[in-house]
């Protein structure tokens, strides 16, 4: 082959991987597993603050989080100023340098997230992007930032304004590849969150706009029943979740004092299962063991952070009892035996609805126990609310 040929034959191979890599993240390479980390506004709402996010970055390293896995620390809504003479977003007091904090953030081995909206507004009222969305992304560029949380609210205006709900739709999506565009176009990795409650079966498009993750649902609050109402629910739409690209419950709970352990176990084990970001929410720096060892369960973890990338979903329901399942990269199963009932409830697990034949083996990822071989039905009491989380095999 003469080098030309050959030279001719790279380029269209070339442009061949190009044509065919789906149109999936903003930035490739990001987001392979479900994002983990913090984010300020579960505890913090508007309290956030510079010193808090040092704060809370300290405490992801000293607790021992970071090496469990949690790298994003997201500053959430209300950080945002005016915008200067020529357009551009400035921080309000309350962060009064933000590209020293993400040097400091980065410092620690983490990487620093941030919130805006494709409206003019944000959720709380603060300086929104529309209009400014390339400015905007060159400045969280220019300042160090991983990770933007993109939240719909104030666009619901040119929304409501579009006439109709095809056009409303067309409004939002055009909005969201907007800003994946100048998130691309800054030429720095950064996790692109959107955050727009579900609306319109985001799970099937979220993707195609950049999405690395995408809420599905609205805001999670520290109870139970909100907590199980969003996670139970999570049921059908795993095909759309994998490597890059992740349905997003809503952050964690765990920790900020509204539910039980078991219950927090529960809000831990389910979201693993599901895939979903883990984002803890609660109070890094004044956590109690039992909430650390809870966020830093390494078997669970590893089930959430599985390379294989496959959301799990229910298998069983009997009553309060559901079981449901996450196919691992080794062949086994995470195996969630979940009870909703508010008094202990023994489970009959067939792991046969799993797609096992005869007698498995197991684990259980909470009693950090090896079960040796275990047979159905696998007769389990399941603390109220509680969960009992195994990894099976054969
Ligand atoms: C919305 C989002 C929340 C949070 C707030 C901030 O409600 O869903 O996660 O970001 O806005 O104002």
């Amino acid at each position: 082959m003469t080098l030309f040929r050959r030279y001719a034959l790279l380029l269209a191979l070339a442009a061949l991987a190009l044509a065919s890599t789906p149109l999936v993240a903003q930035s490739s390479g990001v987001a392979m597993t479900p994002p983990m980390g913090w984010n300020s506004w579960n505890h913090f709402h508007r309290n956030v603050t510079d010193a808090v996010i040092r704060a809370e970055a300290d405490a992801m390293v000293k607790s021992g989080m970071r090496d469990a896995g949690y790298t994003y620390i997201n500053i959430d809504d209300t950080w945002e100023g005016e915008r200067d003479a020529q357009g551009n977003i400035q921080t309000n007091s309350k962060f009064p340098d933000m590209k020293a904090l993400a040097d400091y953030v980065h410092s620690k081995g983490l990487k620093l997230g941030i919130y805006s909206s494709p409206g003019a507004k944000t959720c709380a009222g603060f300086e929104g992007s529309l209009g400014h969305e390339e400015q905007d992304a060159r400045t969280y560029a220019a300042w160090g930032i991983d990770y933007l949380k993109y939240d719909l609210c104030g666009l619901r205006v040119q929304m409501r304004a579009a006439g109709s709900h095809e056009a409303a739709h067309k409004v939002m999506v055009d909005a969201y590849v907007k800003m994946r565009d100048a998130l691309r176009s800054t030429g720095r990795p950064m996790v692109y969150s959107l955050c727009q409650y579900g609306v319109d079966d985001v799970w099937e498009w979220g993707a195609s706009v950049g999405g690395n993750l995408w809420r599905t649902t609205g805001d999670i609050n520290d109870t139970y029943e909100r907590m199980a109402d969003i996670g139970f629910n999570q049921i059908g739409i795993g095909q759309y979740a994998g490597p890059g690209h992740w349905n997003d419950p809503d952050m964690l709970e765990v920790g900020n004092g509204g539910m039980t352990a078991d219950e927090y176990k529960t809000h831990m084990s389910l979201w693993a299962i599901l895939a979903a970001p883990l984002l803890a929410g609660n109070d890094l720096a004044t956590m109690t063991p039992e909430t650390l060892a809870i966020l830093t369960n390494r078997d669970v973890i590893a089930v959430d952070q599985d390379k294989l990338g496959k959301q799990g979903d229910r298998i069983d329901a009997d009553g309060a009892v559901e079981i449901w399942a996450k196919p691992l990269a080794d062949g086994s199963k995470a195996v969630g035996i979940f009870n909703r009932q508010t008094t202990p409830q023994t489970a009959h697990v067939d792991f046969g609805r799993a797609g096992f034949t005869g007698a498995v083996k197991a684990r259980d990822l909470w009693l950090h126990k090896d079960l040796g071989s275990i047979s159905s039905p696998y007769n389990v009491t399941v603390p109220a609310h509680g969960v009992v989380m195994l990894r099976v095999w054969q």
